[in-house]
């Protein structure tokens, strides 16, 4: 789902998954703990970037009626196939009417919940407009782990290049995570490295790794 509307409800249950991501370990701008709070006001300027199109919002959504075994999806447990399968892409340009994600009760979209979502952040250079920043990578935590995050970037890369028209995508993660393994996966290769850049806490500095994929 590309663009959904961003309801205060979606604004909250982005901001409610980040804090959970980063609580559990994930590296997505913050080092735990971490509450709402301090993540809210991050949060609503790249959402605003989003309202005033120069990001864009690409989520994997589930049907809620698959909510209930989130918090127990495993690679053994045996709904997981026809949950993946479920996961679909759609593009919602336009108005609220056209968009079949309109708002729901329980923090997410009537009867499709987020579970992963990224940005592809526009630069402001004229001359930087053939390709985009991917930021803000995550999936809920109670489904990491089972190819939802490959999806993510895959789908990403191509929403990028067939709808946006780009040539190539960027990202920045620091090292000692693992997430530099997974975008190699992802077929992004590293282009750089700032050593130290990232402090996390005191004494651990973390190289700034620059990854490129072409699309
Ligand atoms: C990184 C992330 C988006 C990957 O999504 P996912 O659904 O868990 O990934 P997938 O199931 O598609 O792929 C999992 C693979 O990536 C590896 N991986 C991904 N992120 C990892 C991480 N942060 N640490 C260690 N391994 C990671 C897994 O070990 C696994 O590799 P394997 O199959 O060889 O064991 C997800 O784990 C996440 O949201 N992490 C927290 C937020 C974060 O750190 N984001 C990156 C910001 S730069």
């Amino acid at each position: 789902m590309v663009n959904p509307p961003l309801t205060d409800d979606l604004r909250e249950h982005l901001v409610d998954m980040w804090v959970r991501v980063t609580n559990e370990g994930g590296s997505v701008g913050f080092v735990p703990p971490v509450s709402a709070a301090t993540i809210r006001p991050t949060a609503d300027r790249s959402f605003d970037r989003v309202r005033q199109g120069t990001d864009v919002l690409v989520c994997l959504v589930v049907p809620t009626d698959h909510e209930k075994i989130g918090g127990s999806l495993r690679k053994n447990d045996p709904a997981k196939a026809p949950y993946t399968a479920e996961i679909d892409l759609v593009d919602t340009p336009g108005t609220d009417s056209d968009n079949r994600a309109s708002v729901g009760l329980s923090g997410a979209l009537t009867g499709e919940r987020v579970v992963a979502w990224l940005l592809l952040a526009e630069s402001e250079s004229l001359l930087r407009r053939h390709w985009r920043t991917v930021y803000r990578v995550q999936v809920d935590p109670a489904f990491q782990g089972d190819g939802l995050g490959t999806k993510l970037m895959a789908s990403a890369a191509d929403h990028a290049r067939d709808e946006l028209g780009l040539e190539a995508l960027t990202l920045m993660t620091r090292s000692g995570t693992g997430a530099e393994r997974f975008y190699k996966r992802c077929g992004y290769r590293e282009v750089g490295r700032i050593p130290g850049a990232i402090r996390v806490g005191p004494n651990d500095n973390r190289d700034e790794v620059h990854f490129w994929l072409d699309l």
